[in-house]
């Protein structure tokens, strides 16, 4: 019995990959390499001491993909393959909703076909577009997101839902990730943006060794406690750890459509995290108050009481090891 990962050799992916191996499941990972390395499948063996099954193809190849469920007994389905970079998604629509919609439901089809009904769906606390209140909970309205990444992952948790509506047989838990970020504390695996990154960790890393020159603050006007964007950051060991709480949910009690967020419950701000980055790492990050970003919200963080009391998860690692690790990774 395996768990199929698509996606599994990209940053989420990978993370949760060790932590299910650590805990003693076996798992496939099916990917492309269209935004990870082929090194990382390694990296993976070498921190577990584990092997796994590999597949270099891309998730929507149906015809790819029923040879995968032949040839395993796959119990459960965690999706990484999903396209992610939101300003990208607004310029190509057509690739983002035919990746990551298209894409889940030849997985489910495929599932279906192969009497595999049990999937953790990787969503985005995006979903809840602007809040109307804060923290954010489960029971918060969904929509108005505002660019094709976004809407993506409103269309699937849909998809999901008249899915579950249609056969209740299907366990299907959802997980709306707030800010991931840091790496494997090994520095083996971690985030690989292409170009320069348009997330904000990502960027100070790089602005911190000098590959970039300085940071831009998008906006210090927000109604917030230093005028700058807040956000719940969380890091990615911890919500690959929830994948693995999600799964023995499902294992366990199974029958049901469940939605958590994974977050930390903390909102820090840009000008927070440029400090804590500086305390944690001696390295400077120059930045200079830029206009807004177009679709950013001033605040965003979690109520994760809901996984805290029917997962049994909570986020552990500080802030200062999400940044002492992000930075580690780059530096190895
Ligand atoms: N920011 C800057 N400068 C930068 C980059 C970001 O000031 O160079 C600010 C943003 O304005 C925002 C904060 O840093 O206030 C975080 O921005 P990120 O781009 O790192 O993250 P977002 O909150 O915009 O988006 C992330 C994920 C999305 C996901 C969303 C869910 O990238 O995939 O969280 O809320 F949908």
């Amino acid at each position: 019995m395996a768990v199929l990962l698509p996606g599994g050799a990209g940053f989420i992916g990978s993370h949760t990959a060790v932590e299910l191996l650590n805990a003693g499941e076996e798992i496939v990972i099916i990917d492309n390499f269209s935004n990870s390395k082929s090194q990382v499948l390694e990296a993976i063996r070498k921190i577990t001491g584990k092997d796994f099954k590999f597949y270099e193809m891309n998730y929507m190849d149906r015809e790819k993909l029923e040879k995968v469920f032949k040839e395993n007994e796959i119990n459960a389905v965690m999706n990484f393959a999903g396209y992610k970079a939101v300003g990208e998604s607004v310029k190509k629509p057509i690739e983002y909703y035919t990746n990551n919609v298209s894409g889940a439901l030849v997985l489910l089809d495929v599932m279906k076909k192969y009497n595999c009904k049990k999937f953790i769906f990787s969503s985005s606390a995006t979903v809840y577009g602007d809040p109307e209140t804060i923290p954010i909970t489960e029971e918060c309205k969904t929509g108005e997101t505002t660019n094709p990444y976004g809407t993506s992952k409103l269309f699937i948790e849909q998809i999901l839902k008249d899915l579950y509506k249609s056969d209740n047989t299907w366990d299907i838990c959802i997980l709306r990730y707030f800010n991931p970020i840091g790496a494997h504390e090994s520095g083996l695996i971690g985030e690989e943006p292409q170009g320069v990154p348009n997330n904000l960790m990502p960027y100070i890393v790089r602005v911190a060794n000098g590959t970039l020159k300085e940071l831009s603050v998008f906006g210090n006007d927000y109604n917030t406690p230093d005028g700058t964007g807040v956000r719940d950051y969380i890091h990615v060991v911890d919500l690959a750890k929830g994948h693995v709480k999600a799964l023995e949910k499902l294992n366990k009690e199974g029958k049901g459509l469940y939605i958590y967020n994974l977050g930390t419950g903390k909102g820090y701000s840009v000008l927070d995290m440029v400090k804590a980055f500086e305390k944690a790492t001696g390295k400077k990050v120059p930045y200079k108050i830029a206009p807004r970003r177009v679709g950013d919200i001033a605040t965003c963080y979690a109520d994760p009481k809901k996984a805290k009391e029917e997962l049994g998860w909570v986020a552990e690692k500080t802030l200062e090891d999400m940044c002492l690790d992000s930075w580690n990774y780059i530096e190895h």
